[in-house]
């Protein structure tokens, strides 16, 4: 190509109008830089590439709230951003796990996980606050999570009831704290008094049957106390909820761990420290994050002078409070896809048409940052980080099936995917179902992923002899039942691909 350069006689504002002249949008270095030894690396700005570490002493408050469409890279990046925060702050997380996808990590990363539903909670265990206090705690929790409020009476007589239970066991309501040498009422013991109003008052049966049913679907979680709360606070915890059988029940958990946070919180002695020493993860948890009466909003309301720190994440930015919403130091938007869920966060965080514009093109990983700074600051608060830079743990994935027991490196594996001729987007959700299902796929599974993704069944079983299979093994996996192997011999026959290198065989 051959160009001409020549000058041109311009004006100044005829300059300055374009583009190439103007700063992009991003926070000034100064606000984003941090020394790695205080602070968090998340990843890159979009545009200057400058390294954005996170410092909770440069921002309002340590609290992060996360939003973006499910698979934009919301749990990938509060995992990443824990790692790094226990290795350069030293501080430990505790996470409530609805789903059951962190459960796995954590034992990769070295954490303890505790399965709520093998474990539970007394729901009127004292754990050092006073009778009074806990019965107000598990109304509030009763009132978010049932329709109990839309009944006074059946509110008020579950209240005496619970006051009642306490009572006779020995306790003055507004003791300080409990006897720990007393026997503690169970939920049982609450069903019980009302039962035997129930004959007087139809409010009283209904509140008997409400409590009942609590307590026949959570299968005796919620009666006695073996979950070692004590030792959530510290190191990293993950309490794996998705074994309860609703959403109420997982809630009421959530919840009522959390009131041990906050009274934990509240006694703890610590001197002050910049820096928080304990970051409480909240994913997917929408009944506690959108109800002004939980405890995810007390935490995001004093968590900064105890040195707590509150992730929030969700998939539909109307599901967290407001309070939260428009309070967290720092909001991570990952992609949002729906239209209603766009303007809410606009009209809450208020970011220009550029921005706007920017948020609809976001891939996996990258997001739109939004800080709130400490001090008054003119710079902008808004950058688009490039992708969140990820803490990847050495997991081994495996192939199984039949008597096939194949493994692979996570990278291992992800690269040949991609030299088969599977797209970015399609090997990311094959990982993304190993990570579903325990970091384990049937060969079975397996090939009908593929075929979901439009290869054929040839190329599948070319693949997993690529990978490693035997001719034994597919026949096992793929007919594990003699009625079918003849046609799953056809199919091996039929397929006329070349055998590639071995897999590691375990
Ligand atoms: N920054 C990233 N770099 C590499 N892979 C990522 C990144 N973010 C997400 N992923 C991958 O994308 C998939 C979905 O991410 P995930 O965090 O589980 O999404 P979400 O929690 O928003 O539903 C996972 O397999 C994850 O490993
Ligand atoms: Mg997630």
């Amino acid at each position: 190509m051959c160009g001409m350069l020549c000058a041109q006689k311009v004006l100044s504002g005829q300059m300055a109008a374009r583009d190439f002249l103007f700063r992009p949008p991003e926070p000034s270095p100064d606000m984003l830089l941090s020394s790695p030894s205080e602070s968090i690396y998340v990843g890159k700005t979009k545009y200057l590439g400058v390294p954005f570490f996170w410092n909770s002493k440069k921002l309002l408050n340590p609290h992060l709230c996360v939003v973006g469409t499910t698979g934009s890279g919301k749990s990938y990046f509060v995992k990443t951003f824990i790692t790094r925060a226990s290795l350069t702050l030293g501080s430990s997380a505790l996470i409530l796990d609805w789903a059951g996808e962190y459960a796995d990590w954590v034992r990769g990363a070295g954490g303890q996980v505790v399965a709520f539903g093998e474990e539970g909670i007394n729901l009127l265990d004292l754990a050092g606050s006073s009778p009074h206090a806990r019965m107000t705690q598990v109304m509030d929790a009763l009132r978010i999570l049932t329709d109990i409020s839309h009944s006074n009476a059946q509110c008020r007589l579950t209240e005496d009831a619970i006051e009642k239970a306490y009572v006779s066991a020995g306790f003055k309501m507004k003791a300080a704290a409990g006897d720990g040498r007393r026997r503690m009422p169970t939920l049982e013991s609450v069903q019980r008094i009302l039962e035997r109003q129930a004959k007087r008052s139809a409010d009283a049966a209904e509140a008997a049957r409400r409590i009942k049913n609590l307590l026949l679907s959570s299968g005796g979680s919620f009666t006695a106390s073996t979950l070692p709360l004590s030792s959530l606070l510290s190191g990293l915890v993950c309490v794996d909820l998705h074994s309860l059988p609703t959403e109420t029940l997982r809630s009421l958990a959530g919840l009522s761990i959390l009131q041990f946070v906050k009274e934990s919180m509240r006694a703890s002695q610590r001197a002050q420290s910049p820096q928080p020493h304990l970051f409480v993860v909240v994913d997917e948890a929408w009944k506690i994050a959108s109800d002004e009466r939980s405890d995810v909003v007390s935490i995001v309301r004093e968590g900064r002078k105890y040195g707590f720190g509150l992730i929030v994440a969700s998939q539909n930015p109307t599901d967290v409070h407001k309070s939260i919403f428009s309070n967290a130091g720092t909001m991570m938007l990952f992609r949002l896809t729906h239209a209603p869920e766009r303007s809410y966060v606009r009209s809450s965080l208020s970011y220009s048409d550029f921005y706007e514009e920017e948020s609809h093109s976001l891939s996996v990983g990258q997001a739109l940052v939004h800080l709130e700074f400490s001090k008054p600051s003119a710079c902008p608060r808004n950058f688009i980080l490039r992708k969140v830079d990820g803490e990847e743990l050495l997991v081994t994935l495996h192939l199984g099936g039949g008597g096939m027991d194949l493994e692979f490196e996570r990278n291992e594996l992800s690269s040949r995917l991609l030299s088969f001729g599977l797209t970015d987007a399609q090997t990311r959700s094959m990982l993304a179902e190993f990570e579903r299902r325990s970091f384990s796929l049937s060969a079975s599974e397996f090939s009908a992923l593929l075929e979901k993704f439009g290869h054929s069944r040839a190329s599948a079983i070319s693949l997993l002899r690529e990978l490693g299979a035997s001719e034994r093994d597919l026949l096992s996996a793929l007919a594990p039942d003699s009625r079918h192997q003849g046609e799953a011999i056809a199919i091996l026959k039929g397929d006329a691909a070349t055998k590639g290198k071995k897999g590691k065989r375990r």
